[in-house]
């Protein structure tokens, strides 16, 4: 009897997700397994919006952005009838497994679909690295580096003004896209939730006066958006400086774009890795990059899993500072 797996992408875009795509499909292909593709992820599985995907449908995607399939962040899907009628259409297609690429949100849906009898498994790609039980997740490597390529314009004109740069990035409730940005652009500040204390205008205004004083002729400010409120802060210090003090919110440019050659390596691997833990008959996994290893965890275990930006990262500009 021919196996077959369905296939999603569901929650924020990330890039990598294509890599991912065809790495299942033709793994799966290889292995005589059927692939079903759903578009726009748990709303196209209500819709029965479906069609069999074959070694063409995911040809010439590797570099591009975006997901193939498609996505959406599905109301209907969080309804008992919406949850309902999905759970339907996974046997109507007569489906023996369910892959689905996307954040927190996309896992604790296919969780939901777990719990009704659907064998699902996880992969993680999101641009926000905010999901706990994986050190790596697609689409990461591919933001940070559009952050770092924004901010080091950014600089460019920062610098020529003698101005203070606030850059808001993406990234939720996490400081995982905002840290490494201004690591890597040797910004003076990030400001992250993790790291609240740091983001109080008030001693901002100190340091930025301060280093200004001391011959600097820029300021770069990453924020995170679970910090938010950049054109405030900026007005704030303005007004307590009297530095200018600029505003650029990066958004869904992060979320753009051709994948990093990081992102479509271990988007490739985790996807073959969804593909062999089913095969391996191993049932509701969350496929993992853990120590730098790419594994399978038990969903359950993952989802309750915590994590936050290293104490190294969140700590390391003053040490560096220019004193
Ligand atoms: O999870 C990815 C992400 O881009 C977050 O960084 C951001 O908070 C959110 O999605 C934006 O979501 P939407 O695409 O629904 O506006």
């Amino acid at each position: 009897m021919v196996k077959t797996i369905g296939l999603l992408t569901s929650g924020g875009d990330a890039p990598g997700m294509n890599a991912c795509i065809r790495s299942i499909v033709r793994g799966a292909l290889n292995l005589g397994i059927k692939v079903i593709g759903i578009r726009r992820g748990y709303q196209g599985l209500i819709e029965n919006d479906v069609f069999e995907m074959d070694k063409n449908s995911v040809s010439n995607i590797i570099m591009k952005g975006g997901t193939i399939l498609f996505s959406a962040r599905s109301k209907e899907y969080e309804t008992k009838e919406g949850l309902e009628k999905a759970f339907d259409n996974y046997k109507k297609n007569k489906l023996d497994c369910l892959i689905a690429l996307g954040g927190d949100g996309t896992f604790r849906g296919a969780f939901d679909l777990a719990k009704k009898g659907a064998n699902v498994i996880g992969v993680p790609a999101s641009i926000d690295l905010d999901i706990n039980c994986t050190e790596y997740t697609i689409g990461f490597d591919t933001a940070i580096n559009t952050a770092m390529d924004c901010i080091d314009k950014i600089r460019d004109t920062s610098n020529s003004h003698k101005r203070c740069s606030i850059i808001e990035v993406m990234g939720r409730n996490a400081g995982y896209i905002a840290a490494y940005a201004a690591i890597a652009t040797g910004a003076e500040e990030m400001l992250i939730p993790e790291n609240r204390d740091f983001a109080e205008p008030e001693s901002i205004a100190v340091r930025l006066k301060m280093a200004m004083k001391k011959g600097k002729t820029h300021y770069i400010i990453v924020n995170a958006e679970g910090i938010g409120h950049s054109q405030e802060i900026a007005d704030k210090l303005e007004s307590l400086t009297g530095i200018a003090c600029r505003v650029a919110v990066l958004g869904y440019l992060q979320r753009g774009g051709s994948p990093t050659c990081k992102d479509r390596v271990y988007a490739t691997i985790m996807g073959m890795k969804a593909v062999e833990a089913f095969v391996d008959g191993k049932k509701n996994r969350l496929i993992v990059y853990e120590n730098g290893e790419f594994k399978d965890l038990d969903m359950s275990e993952g989802l309750v899993m915590l994590k936050s930006v290293s104490e190294d990262m969140r700590t390391i500009l003053p040490k560096i500072e220019n004193k």
